[in-house]
């Protein structure tokens, strides 16, 4: 059993003033994998306190030379990835597979962010004036603050932790609190990598708690940005907060994730994609399907097809080869719980044998394991006749259901597939370029995929959403470093007088009224 508690300055804090929680493997509820020794809000502003103290010394180190601790950090994740895979299939039940594919996803941050380190460009800009030179430079926000959820426990602190610290930031981390053990692993290869102490904390915390720590840290002037992934509500709240301190939050938030199938389409292919996209680590990925959209004259064609596949599904033992696993954590399988309430009498539910938890009583053919029981394992569920007005075509159901609608007109599928107020990531299976084309214009997704599922984004391309999915911040890439740098300009007058801009400007005299002869 993993005992983990916040890293201060690199060492465990000795007290737990927010408590103590166990966590459970989700998969067998009576192993206990880890036991969080919370902080509270005076924790994490401390741990607020100690970054800003470090900060000024990291970002003095040359750019290049944090780029080799990003590298450093690269290949100690590499050579511990099936380590640290199987601590997060252990503590999240997330599948074997996908889980060894997370751990890719830090390498592959580290691989791109370790050269970045020998870029950072800025730019040389002509001035309007002779013997004078303009330049832009990048310089450090100061200390981020970074709160993540547990579905991807590593992957996504990874885009934030990685461009933040190369760009010279000191960052406070608060994962989330079901992910101790995956977390105090990640916050060891960091330490080990040759990130100073004082550069990176880490806080365990509940939410109410970091929320008050938070407010106390932006009063006191010492947090310079906050990255935040997880639901709605609680991005507008945080928000709402940065706002009052004049500071734009980094929000990757939920997701109603569309799934157009043309009449077109190869539907085989839009089947593997709705599979693996609406039910792969239980449906508890922002990215997951939220609602296939169908056009009527295959809508059928695709039920028959799509259910066929869902029911043959494997499903159980995450350490096997399965679809997925269980729910990350009570508190997902709670909610699931509600959101399946919002099935209605006009839907026609497909997929399994139930809906609901896997039971002795309601089982599941083909179960991957000895006893479902054992852990938080549910039905696969998909919703045909989902339409406009319902709760189920509206609201975020992070859990293994899909729902189905149907359409005639492309502008149907458009509506449908924007009108939740969503805009994370979407997707078309078409073999027309006219129809992949007009989706990529008029759909409201920061994402859109072409004959792939909503799911899977590489990670150096610009990932993040808009509307009720986020504030138009995006991760990875060149783009994330827009969220942990600001821009200076600089201009340097080696004239010896005073050059006034717009004003002290040559002229050049031309005759405007000349035409060609005709
Ligand atoms: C998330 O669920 O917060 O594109 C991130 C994907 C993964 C990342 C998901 N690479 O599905």
């Amino acid at each position: 059993m993993h005992t983990v508690r916040s890293l201060l300055n690199g060492q465990p804090d000795p007290v737990a003033p927010g408590g103590v929680r166990t966590i459970a493997n989700p998969a067998r509820l009576d192993e206990i994998v880890s036991e969080a020794h919370l902080g509270d809000a005076e924790t994490f502003l401390q741990a607020c306190r100690a970054a800003k103290a470090a900060q000024p010394a990291w970002s003095s180190v040359p750019a290049p030379v944090r780029g080799r601790a990003i590298q450093q950090l690269g290949r100690l994740v590499e050579d511990n990835a099936e380590a640290l895979a199987r601590l997060i299939t252990h503590e999240i039940g997330k599948p074997i597979k996908e889980s060894r594919g997370e751990v890719r996803e830090v390498i592959d941050t580290c691989s791109f962010f370790l050269g970045e380190g020998r870029r950072l460009y800025g730019m040389t800009v002509p001035s309007e004036m002779p013997d004078k030179q303009l330049f832009t430079f990048r310089v450090p926000v100061g200390v981020a603050a970074i709160i993540t959820a547990g579905n991807f426990p590593v992957a996504v602190p990874s885009w934030y932790l990685v461009p933040a610290l190369l760009c010279g930031n000191a960052v406070v981390w608060k994962p989330a609190e079901y992910t101790p053990a995956i977390a105090d692993a990640f916050a060891q290869l960091l330490l080990h990598a040759g990130i100073p102490v004082g550069t990176f904390q880490m806080v365990l915390a509940d939410g109410p708690e970091t929320f008050a720590g938070l407010e106390r840290a932006l009063d006191e002037g010492i947090v310079d940005k906050v990255g935040f992934t997880g639901s709605t509500a609680v991005g507008e709240r945080l928000g709402e907060l940065c706002g009052r301190h004049l500071q734009t939050p980094c929000l990757e938030l939920g997701g109603k994730n569309p799934l157009v199938a043309m009449p077109d389409a190869d539907l085989d292919l839009a089947v593997e994609g709705a599979l693996f996209s609406g039910f792969a680590t239980a449906g508890q990925r922002c990215t997951s399907l939220g609602t296939a959209i169908v056009h009527r004259d295959v809508h059928d064609d695709f039920i028959d097809r799509f259910t066929k596949a869902v029911v043959e599904a494997p499903i159980g033992d995450p350490t096997r080869d399965v679809v997925y696993g269980p729910m990350i954590d009570q508190r997902f399988a709670d909610r699931f719980e509600d959101w399946l309430e919002l099935i209605r009498d006009h839907h026609h539910v497909h997929g399994s044998s139930a809906v609901g938890r896997i039971t002795r009583a309601e089982p599941r053919e083909g179960f991957v394991g000895d006893n479902p029981e054992a852990g938080f394992f549910y039905h696969p569920t998909i919703v045909d006749g989902v339409r406009a007005d319902d709760d189920l075509y509206r609201i975020e159901t992070f859990g293994p259901i899909v729902g189905v609608a149907s359409f005639d007109t492309f502008d149907e599928a458009i509506a449908l597939a924007n009108g939740h107020g969503y805009g994370l990531s979407s997707s078309i299976y078409t073999t027309n370029p006219l129809h992949a084309f007009r989706f990529r214009e008029r759909v409201s997704a920061g994402m859109v995929s072409v004959n792939n599922s909503t799911s899977g984004a590489e990670a150096h391309l610009p990932f993040g959403g808009n509307g009720r999915s986020g504030n138009g911040s995006r991760q990875s890439g060149v783009w994330v470093l827009d969220q942990f740098t600001r821009w200076q300009a600089m201009n340097w007058d080696y004239s010896g007088r005073l050059q006034k801009a717009q004003m002290d400007v040559e002229d050049l005299s031309a005759d405007l009224t000349y035409r060609v002869p005709e």
